[in-house]
Formats: C-alpha cells, sequence, structure tokens
C-alpha cells in the first residue's frame, strides 16, 4: 500500500515538475500573436482570432462573487499563455462588499460579506476590449445609476460585452441588450427579464452568444461561457481551454443549449 502509493505521489510530482518546466521553456508561451481587428468564425481552424487584451469587471455592490472571479480564475490562467491586462471597474476606489445595501436582503444580520478594492473608478477607466458584467443580489438593486452609466458610455467601444447570471439584468437595464439575443439565470428569469423588454430573452440556453454581446445563464454558467470563449477568440484557444478546464478540474458543459435549469425552474422555451 505505502509503497504503491508514494510512487505515485513521486510520479505526480514529476509529472508537475515536467509540466512546470515545460511551460517555462515552451516557445509557443507567449509567443501569441496579436491580430488586431480580425473577426473569428468560431474554432482553431477558422482563421484569425481577435485575442482581446484588456478585459474590465464591473464590481457593483452586492456582486456575486463566483461571477466575477470564476471568469477572472479562467482568464488569469489564460494570462500565463498569452498576455493580457485586468482591471477592477467600480464607483470610487474603495473596497466593495458584496453585503446588499438593503437590510432586508441580509435578515440575520449575518457578516459574511468579503470586499474587493478596485483598480479604476468609472471616471478614470482605461480603454478596454472586453466588459464583464457579474450579477447577484446587485441586479436588484434600485441604485445602479453610475453602473448602468459607465456600461452605456463604454458599449460601443468595447469588442466584447460579457454578462454573467443576473448581471444581464444590469446590462439590460442600460439598454446595451436591446435587440439582442440574450439569457440570464433561470432561477431570477421572472425578475430579470422584465428589465429588459427589448430583449430576445433565450431559454433554454447555458450561455448565447450574439455578435459582441455573451450572455451567460447562472453564476456558474459563466465558466462555460469563460471556456467557450477562451476556446473561440484566442490562437490555440481550445488546446488552452482544455489545459485550464483539466488544471480546475471542471467539466465544461460544451453545448450552449445544454440547460437543465430552464425546465427546472419552468422557464419556457423561447427565440
Ligand atoms: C471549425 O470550422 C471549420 C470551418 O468553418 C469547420 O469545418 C469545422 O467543422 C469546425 N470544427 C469544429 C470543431 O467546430
Ligand atoms: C448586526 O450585527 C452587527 C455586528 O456585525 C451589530 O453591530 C448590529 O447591532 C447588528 N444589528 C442588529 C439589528 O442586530
Ligand atoms: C497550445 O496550448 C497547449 C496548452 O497550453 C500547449 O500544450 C501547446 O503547446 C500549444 N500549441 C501551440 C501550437 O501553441
Amino acid at each position: 500500500m505505502m509503497p504503491a502509493m508514494s510512487s505515485v505521489k513521486l510520479f505526480a510530482k514529476s509529472l508537475a515538475v515536467l509540466l512546470f518546466s515545460l511551460t517555462l521553456i515552451n516557445p509557443a508561451a507567449g509567443a501569441v500573436v496579436p491580430r488586431s481587428g480580425s473577426k473569428s468564425c468560431g474554432n482553431d481552424t477558422a482563421g484569425p482570432k481577435p485575442n482581446p487584451r484588456r478585459f474590465g469587471f464591473l464590481l457593483p455592490r452586492a456582486f456575486d462573487v463566483i461571477d466575477v472571479f470564476g471568469p477572472l480564475d479562467i482568464l488569469q490562467a489564460l494570462s500565463r499563455q498569452t498576455h493580457l491586462d485586468m482591471v477592477l471597474l467600480s464607483r470610487t476606489l474603495d473596497p466593495v462588499t458584496t453585503q446588499p445595501g438593503s437590510a432586508a436582503m441580509n435578515k440575520f444580520n449575518s457578516s459574511f460579506f468579503p470586499t474587493v478594492v478596485p483598480t479604476h473608478t468609472f471616471a478614470d477607466a482605461p480603454p478596454i476590449d472586453v466588459l464583464v458584467v457579474p450579477g447577484g443580489a446587485a441586479a436588484r438593486s434600485p441604485d445602479l445609476g453610475p453602473e448602468i452609466a459607465y456600461i452605456q458610455k463604454v458599449f460601443p467601444s468595447l469588442q466584447y460585452l460579457i454578462t454573467i447570471c443576473t448581471g444581464a439584468g444590469i446590462a439590460a437595464q442600460s439598454g446595451v441588450l436591446d435587440g439582442h439575443r440574450a439569457t440570464t439565470n433561470k432561477a431570477a428569469w421572472g425578475t430579470v427579464t422584465p428589465m429588459g423588454p427589448k430583449v430576445k430573452w433565450v431559454s433554454p440556453a447555458r450561455w448565447v452568444e450574439d455578435g459582441k454581446v455573451w450572455t451567460s445563464s447562472g453564476v456558474t454558467a459563466g465558466l462555460d461561457l469563460t471556456f467557450e470563449f477562451v476556446k473561440q477568440k484566442y490562437d490555440n484557444g481550445s488546446a488552452i481551454a482544455e489545459m485550464i478546464a483539466g488544471s480546475t478540474e471542471h467539466v465544461i458543459i460544451k453545448d450552449w443549449r445544454d440547460d437543465p435549469f430552464s425546465a427546472k425552474f419552468n422557464v419556457p422555451p423561447s427565440n
């Protein structure tokens, strides 16, 4: 028992060391060539990729942690394969709490709310290629004026807008989803979809791609959206996405229509 286990351990350790050294010497790492202005048609064989570099994450008060840090974790892993820049955007540089603004949304008076320090305010935000809008209790806040104004202002210059979960509700309130196909958390469908009466809400959908607008269903669906985004938008994206999914031990849902939660929450098929 013991010798077998330690040799397995030893093997795993050597493999880890080997993989680590490979990433150090791999000439492909960092050799991804940016091709600006090019359009992607979907997969690695379909030609040059846009390779977006600069990601902004919107941090409204009471954002959902995984909506931000799930995609961010995947992209951070991608940033070890190609150059990426990240900014965390909020109204001020004060730490942003996940605690809802209204006491009614914390009825047991819990103290279970981390804070995240933004890197830039909306007013001094640098140019970005991609904006990621998370959801959470934030989407139901009556006070989203500065977030909505920033989304409206930046949207025309974005390569991509990505919303996670009920973040689609925040983007919808800013009007930028009007006329687009989009989805959101199926458990929150009834409250979020009225925030965008002119949006073509899609169900069932784990995520939806509509040109520059990518929207995901609830929380962890954002991981599947992000893996697909890496696959489609980066040179060698499929291999990199598989590598990151392997190291994070995530089983990717690869078909955007694979959405068991539409039925679970009685959301009728649409669009
Ligand atoms: C990739 O795109 C090519 C050309 O559009 C297509 O023939 C091929 O089936 C696609 N492969 C995958 C895995 O989608
Ligand atoms: C809620 O908890 C805080 C400490 O975390 C305490 O100071 C405050 O009095 C509590 N409020 C109520 C209404 O119990
Ligand atoms: C593609 O990415 C994988 C995973 O990081 C790596 O093993 C492989 O060498 C890369 N291939 C090219 C051509 O860059």
